[in-house]
């Protein structure tokens, strides 16, 4: 909470410092946080995943908790000008689930590619190297990400996270839009089990959805993930 308050206050003296790059002094909805472009079309990850999902999940539900997570933000900034702690602590759940969703979604469009530009394709060098080492293959891991991903009741995420001090591969699950910092792990592939990220195709199959969308997984994406943190 506290390191919180001091990075808002960073952020802000930086932005400010740096002629109000992202405004924290003026309107969030003119200069808050924006939604990123998608790497590729909405319908370059068929048949994984339909472009009608994929349109839908990335203007409407990341869109949505962008717009949340500004929200939330400016109201803090309003809550701290006011020397009122009581709504800067009831804000903290809104920011963790708007600012979650944004930092979940961010990752999981990097993590996923077309199958045309290397989606599918398994990872090689240190990261195929730690997989093995941790689960015994690839194909271990993935039936450990499904397993947890079909477990997770709601909605929430399945991960590949690193233990940065321990340096160890593991597989865990949050709730909701808990981003997997909150568990202390660096996230390295997260997979959206919100039935907003498979329903319209997949209705209530949860599993064939997890099964699929390996075909799109962009494991140089996560490997570059892994390489920076290890
Ligand atoms: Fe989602």
């Amino acid at each position: 909470m506290a390191a919180m308050q001091a990075s808002m206050a960073l952020k802000r003296g930086t932005s400010n410092l740096l002629g109000l790059q992202r405004g924290f002094s003026t309107s969030y909805k003119e200069h808050g946080y924006t939604l990123p472009d998608l790497p590729y079309g909405y319908g370059e990850l068929e048949p994984a995943i339909s472009g009608d999902i994929m349109q839908l999940h990335h203007s409407k539900h990341h869109q949505a908790y962008i717009t949340g997570f500004n929200q939330a933000l400016e109201k803090l900034d309003a809550a701290h000008s006011n020397r009122d702690p009581q709504t800067i602590v009831q804000l903290q759940a809104a920011l963790k689930f708007n600012g979650g969703g944004h930092v979940n979604h961010s990752i999981f469009w990097k993590n996923l590619a077309p199958i045309k530009e290397g989606g599918g394709v398994p990872p090689e060098g240190s990261l195929a190297s730690a997989i093995e080492a941790e689960f015994g293959s690839l194909e271990t891991l993935k039936a450990k990400m499904v397993a947890g991903g079909v477990g997770v009741q709601g909605s929430g995420w399945v991960w590949l996270g690193l233990n940065k001090d321990l340096k160890k591969l593991v597989v865990e699950t949050t709730a909701n839009q808990d981003p997997l910092v909150t568990k202390g792990l660096i996230p390295l592939l997260g997979i959206d089990v919100w039935e907003h990220a498979y329903y319209l195709q997949y209705k209530n199959v949860r599993p064939d959805y997890l099964k699929n969308i390996w075909k799109v997984v962009n494991w140089k994406d996560v490997s570059s993930r892994y390489e920076e943190n290890v």
